[in-house]
Formats: C-alpha cells, structure tokens, sequence
C-alpha cells in the first residue's frame, strides 16, 4: 500500500512555483497577488482561509485578506468584487464557500470576473472545463488529478467510482477524469444520495473518489483489493482525547479500507494540502496571462 502523500507533493508544487516566482523578482517583473474573501466567521472556513494566505507569504506572492461580517448583505458582497475585478494589481481572487444563508451563493460566482476567478467557479470557466479549452481548473479536482498523474496511477480504462456530485468536487471529477487528458481517459461512475446498490458499485471501481461530507462512511468491506482511494472529506468529529475535542476525519475509514488499498490519500495530510498548492498554480497561471495580455 502506497500513501499519496499530499503533503509532500504540494510542497514539491510550492517549491516549483516560489522559483518561478524568483525569476519573477529577478526580472523585475510583477509577482502574482491572491485576494481571499471571508463572509463571517466560520471555523472551518477561517482554518483553511489563512492557510491560503500563509502559503502565498511562503512562496513570495503578495496576498489580500478581504473579512466581511456574518451580516454583511449580498449588495455589499457585490459591491467589493466589482472593486476586485477592476483592480488591476490583483491577478485572482476566491471569495470562500460557504457564505451566510442571506447571500446567493450563485449570484456571488457569477459576479467574479472569469479572467479571475482562480476557483474555477464561474459558469464560463466551468463550461470551458466541461469543452476541455484553457480554463482555471477548481483547485481540489485539479490537485486530484495532480497527484494521480505524479504518483503515476494508471486511470486509462479503469472503472472510477466518483462519490458525491457537488459543483466543487464531485461534478468536475466526473468530467476530468472522463475527458482524454493526463489522470484521464477512464470509465467514470457519479453515485450519490439517491443511488441503489451502493456497495455492488463501489465494489467494482478501480478508483474511488470519496467526496460526501459524511465521515467515514466508505468502510474496507465496500472496496475491492488493490482499489485506489482518494479520501476528499475532512470533518471534525467529537474527540475527547483531544485538547481542541475534536480529530479530522475524512468520507474514508482509513484503518479498514487502507488494508486493501494498493493507493490511498490520507485526511489530514491528502487532498487538502493540493487544493492550496492548486490555487496558487492558477494565481501564478493567472498573473502570467495578464502579463502576456
Ligand atoms: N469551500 C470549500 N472548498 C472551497 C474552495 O475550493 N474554494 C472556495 N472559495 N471555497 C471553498
């Protein structure tokens, strides 16, 4: 059993992109700048924030932390990307999911500027995914694939079982891996909260890719031996032993499910870590189209 380790290949990632950015420095030209958009103050949702934040401050790009309060309405949401997506030092800014109930969450993607939407949220750059033209690829599948095709997971012809079927995660999944492309070429499969003989499907897949928010639901006896598992979940599951009383738990049980595994990304520690290390390759994507334009 192989552990694909995030961790590691997101530095590997950071390291390639902060050297890009030195040459960018060395040249005297401009570096990439990330701006970030907090609704409230949701825990999770602040954790993973600053960590984009921090990783741009490790790899020389300039960053913007732009915190709005829980109550802010969707006019003045509105209002602060139009100033974002005519601000011309800023090459590409995320404005983070979830936002609070009062806001329209689709509204609020089809406001930001598709040249700078690094999240690939846009209906514009989701379409241009879906056509396979240049787009800004949503940062999780994007690290999903990433890792696949570092680590050399042979998907051509192999039965994908993708689990959960969200804008983010599940429905772009679906599409990459189907399209003819590195990490691609594969028979995909979307299940979901309506499908029948759950277990028969996801006995069958080569690959599964678990994104379902419900923590360690995909157990050893649903796979078959030497599956490939992409673990996409992390929620916080009550722990008293722990000091913050909690422990990151991923859609996957590791400990059942890893002794058949031939491939597995662990939680924390897998696809989290590329979802960052993703954002930044589109920042930098970003910035190097603007200076070509
Ligand atoms: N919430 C959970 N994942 C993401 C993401 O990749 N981008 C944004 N903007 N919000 C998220």
């Amino acid at each position: 059993m192989t552990i694909l380790d995030g961790k590691k290949v997101s530095n590997d990632i950071k390291n390639e992109i902060a050297e890009q950015v030195s040459v960018m420095v060395a040249n005297g030209e401009k570096v990439p700048h990330l701006a970030a958009v907090l609704v409230g103050s949701d825990g999770a949702s602040m954790t993973y924030v600053n960590a984009k934040v921090k990783a741009c401050e490790r790899i020389g790009f300039k960053s913007t932390l732009i915190e709005l309060p829980e109550h802010t309405t969707e006019a003045e949401l509105l209002e602060k990307i139009a100033i974002l997506n005519t601000d011309a030092d800023i090459d590409g800014f995320i404005v983070q999911l979830p936002l609070p109930k009062q806001i329209d969450e689709q509204k609020v993607l089809m406001a930001i500027d598709p040249d700078k939407d690094v999240d690939g949220f846009h209906p514009t750059n989701v379409g241009r995914m879906a056509l396979d033209l240049p787009t800004f690829l949503p940062a999780t599948p994007y690290g999903i694939m990433e890792l696949l095709e570092r680590y050399k997971v042979e998907t051509s012809g192999k039965n994908v079982v993708v689990m959960g079927r969200s804008h983010i995660v599940g429905r772009p999944m679906s599409i990459l891996m189907s399209q003819k492309r590195k990490a691609g070429d594969a028979t995909v499969t979307v299940v979901h909260s309506r499908s029948k003989n759950l277990e028969a499907i996801t006995k069958a897949a080569d690959i599964i890719v678990a994104a379902i928010g419900i923590s360690e639901f995909l157990t050893g006896d649903m796979v078959k031996e030497d599956v490939v598992v992409i673990d996409v979940g992390i929620t916080r599951v009550p722990d008293t032993t722990k000091k913050n009383g909690y422990r990151l738990a991923g859609d996957v049980h590791f400990e059942s499910v890893s002794k058949k595994a031939s491939y597995i990304t662990p939680v924390p520690g897998g696809v989290g870590p590329m979802t960052i290390a993703m954002l930044l390759k589109n920042t930098l994507l970003s910035r190097e189209r603007h200076n070509a334009k």
